[in-house]
């Protein structure tokens, strides 16, 4: 166990120094800092009436700070931890032997070398599945910047080295980094983790929810005020845990952009649903500005936050010139309650404006 702790935590030193010289810049409290936008302008009760008011307008570090590093790996999260981030977002899938990991897909080739260090391990469709793999597995593997099929990068422009070192953390990794973090440095950085595909998890017999749920608790995670907010995109997945397991923990809807259940979701009907087991909605940032902010106010006159998705400055829309500009029409003109975004630094600057880096205290 120790030693599977040990090559979790082996990541490439001088990244490792680089994120360290950004935590001693982080400043104590920033989540403190008021951006003139409150939560309880909108909404007094959140789900069954318990109060969740008093919260500032948010950053959430989309898969770590993702648009500088490896996304999903600790370098990464603790990256965005110093750069001001309020919430860490890990997305969830497990392995064979029924360990939560963080990574964005279910399958292993777009992020990891997988196909060098297992060719045989593919399924007939030609992907590895982290289904397929056990946690001892998963942690020889070097986690890489997005590729595409044809092995191009996502984002040409990230992080530059063919690095080595990376690595597929666990979930208890990042929960206990962060915790770590909070007690160093007087902050309440909370995470915001996704359940990953939980049909496809039900089919392999390797569930999510009573894992996650049990390991949030194990790490005191608890009540309406966790700093943490369950997410997903599957509403089945977040009524069980809601209502099956008993689980009070703030929970996110996710939706996405298109597809009949989402757009469903966004109808009066639909968000009413939503209200009677989440706090809030993650959709689709498109969603918004295609309703010129009206899903917004929707959301918000059923006491349901508003967490759109994803803000990054190398994928701007059309006729969009920085993301400082798309943040502010989001924070301001469309008074989202936060957002994810892979340039945890920038929204900062936008929402924080009173954020100083300074050298510990
Ligand atoms: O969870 C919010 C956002 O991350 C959803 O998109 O695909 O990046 O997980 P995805
Ligand atoms: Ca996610």
């Amino acid at each position: 166990m120790r030693r599977i702790r040990r090559i979790r935590l082996s990541i490439d030193l001088s990244v490792f120094v680089f994120c360290i010289a950004l935590l001693l810049a982080a400043i104590p409290g920033v989540s403190d800092a008021r951006s003139g936008h409150r939560y309880d302008d909108h909404r007094e009760h959140g789900y069954h009436g318990h109060p969740m008011n008093n919260r500032d307008k948010i950053v959430i570090a989309h898969r770590g700070a993702s648009g500088y590093l490896p996304e999903h790996t600790l370098p990464a999260y603790a990256m965005a931890y110093a750069l001001g981030a309020d919430y860490i977002e890990p997305d969830l899938v497990m392995t064979a032997d029924k360990r939560l990991i963080c990574l964005h897909d279910i399958h292993l080739e777009s992020t990891t070398d997988v196909e060098d260090k297992f060719p045989e391990r593919a399924r007939e469709d030609g992907r590895w599945y982290a289904a397929d793999f056990t946690l001892a597995e998963i942690a020889t593997l070097d986690a890489t910047e997005r590729t595409n099929p044809d092995g191009t990068r996502v984002f040409p422009g990230r992080f530059q080295a063919d690095a080595t070192g990376f690595r597929i953390p666990t979930f208890r990794a990042v929960v206990e980094m962060v915790q770590s973090l909070n007690r160093e440095s007087d902050r309440d950085v909370g995470i915001y983790p996704e359940t990953k595909d939980p049909a496809f998890h039900d089919a392999e017999d390797l569930p999510l929810e009573q894992t996650l749920l049990d390991t949030l608790a194990e790490y005191g995670y608890a009540g309406r005020d966790a700093k943490v907010f369950v997410q997903s995109f599957d509403a089945d997945n977040l009524k069980e845990m809601r209502f099956a397991m008993g689980s009070d923990l703030p929970m996110v809807q996710l939706i996405g952009g298109s597809g009949k259940v989402f757009d469903d979701m966004v109808t009066p009907d639909g968000l009413d649903d939503i209200a009677t087991y989440a706090d809030g909605i993650g959709p689709d940032k498109n969603r918004i500005a295609d309703t010129r902010g009206a899903l917004v106010d929707d959301a918000h006159r059923r006491g349901l936050l508003v967490h759109p998705y994803t803000f990054r400055a190398d994928q701007l829309p059309d006729g969009t010139r920085r993301l400082e500009d798309e943040l502010r029409l989001y924070y301001h003109r469309y008074d989202v309650d936060g957002l994810f975004t892979d340039f945890t630094d920038i929204a900062v600057d936008v929402i924080k404006p009173d954020y100083k880096a300074r050298l510990y205290p």
